[in-house]
């Protein structure tokens, strides 16, 4: 059995409204989440935007803690850091790759300076020939040579699949353990989101690293991860080894999405799923099961309570009173 270098445990976040009106209401950002990561695995979580993908990464991160639950990282509790080393310790282990790859480097830094930071702060190289040859192999094994070419400038002039390579080799420079990808090729133009995506992959050999790769595009996920996770509206409506998940998709939500992405495998028949209406709001969640609302399926049952997740074997587990 490989080991668990990751889990959540019944994992919920609510942001609190501000002001008087919204006195004690709360987004129900995510509920109830929970999902174990082994070491050098990769874990897709896939859900329409507002389901709570990038609240799951920043509470893994530390970003935010959780309402209630546990997130528990090589087997020990994570708590809020007590102090600057606590803090730093939990930065190196689990690294976060944001979507944007213009927001996330500081534009008045030179790529040097933006790379030679996590060496430094978590005291794996001194300055000297040796940070010169980390930051040298960084920058290669991203695709990004001659190094020295690319250590003299800024973000602005490089190009948006140049400025993630940089963002991703900064993830890598710290030697995490787990990385989390928040749709890090969405922002990137369609030409040149499959090189982004193949680097990650081969990084993620070289370094044995974890992912959880979020993404919107169940086709990606595939290509990317082994496992796939579901969630929508803060809930993980179906979980399991990806094939499972993709040609055995059992949760109505998640044949919708299937039904509506690219034909993963040709001249497969599609099916046809009627459904209408927006995610719910996230404020005043419907009770019962979150797709009830538009599910084609529903029955009464659906919006009494918040269904079990069902084994179906194999790890395939899926939220809904249909199994
Ligand atoms: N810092 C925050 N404060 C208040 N609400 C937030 C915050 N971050 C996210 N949310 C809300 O939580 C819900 C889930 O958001 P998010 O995790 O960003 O979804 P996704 O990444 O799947 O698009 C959304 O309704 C969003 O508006
Ligand atoms: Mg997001």
């Amino acid at each position: 059995m490989s080991e668990t270098i990751l889990e959540l445990r019944g994992v919920s976040k609510r942001f609190p409204l501000r002001g008087f009106a919204s006195f004690g209401k709360s987004v129900h950002a995510m509920d109830d989440v929970g999902f174990a990561l082994a070491r050098g695995e990769s874990l897709a979580l896939v859900g329409e935007s507002g389901s709570g993908k990038t609240t799951t990464a920043s509470v893994i991160a530390g970003l935010h803690e959780p309402t209630s639950g546990t997130i528990f990282l090589g087997g020990v509790p994570a708590r809020p850091p007590r102090s600057r080393a606590e803090s730093l310790a939990r930065k190196k282990k689990v690294q976060m790759i944001f979507q944007d790859p213009f927001g996330s480097l500081n534009p008045t830094h030179t790529i040097r300076s933006i790379l030679d930071r996590p060496f430094l702060i978590h005291g794996l190289a001194r300055r000297g020939p040796e940070l010169e040859r980390k930051l040298e192999a960084c920058l290669e094994q991203v695709g990004l040579s001659p190094a020295a070419e690319y250590l003299r400038r800024f973000p602005h002039e490089l190009s948006g699949g140049q400025r993630q390579r940089v963002n991703i080799a900064r993830t890598f420079a710290a030697e995490p353990e787990i990385v989390l990808a928040d749709e890090p090729t969405s922002m990137l133009d369609v030409s040149i989101r499959m090189g982004v995506m193949n680097m990650m992959l081969d990084l993620k050999e070289a370094r044995g690293v974890s992912y959880l790769y979020i993404t919107h595009d169940l086709a990606g996920a595939r290509y990317m991860c082994s496992r796939l996770a579901v969630m929508y509206a803060g809930m993980i409506m179906e979980i399991g080894p990806t094939e499972a998940v993709i040609s055995k998709a059992s949760h109505p939500y998640v044949r919708l999405l299937k039904a509506a992405s690219p034909a993963p495998e040709a001249g497969a028949a599609r099916e046809k799923i009627g459904s209408s209406g927006e995610i719910p709001s996230l404020i005043d969640p419907p009770a019962g099961c979150r797709f009830h609302t538009r599910c084609p399926y529903a029955k009464s049952e659906c919006s009494a309570s918040v269904p079990a997740l069902r084994d179906l074997g194999g790890g395939h587990l899926v939220r809904c009173v249909l199994y």
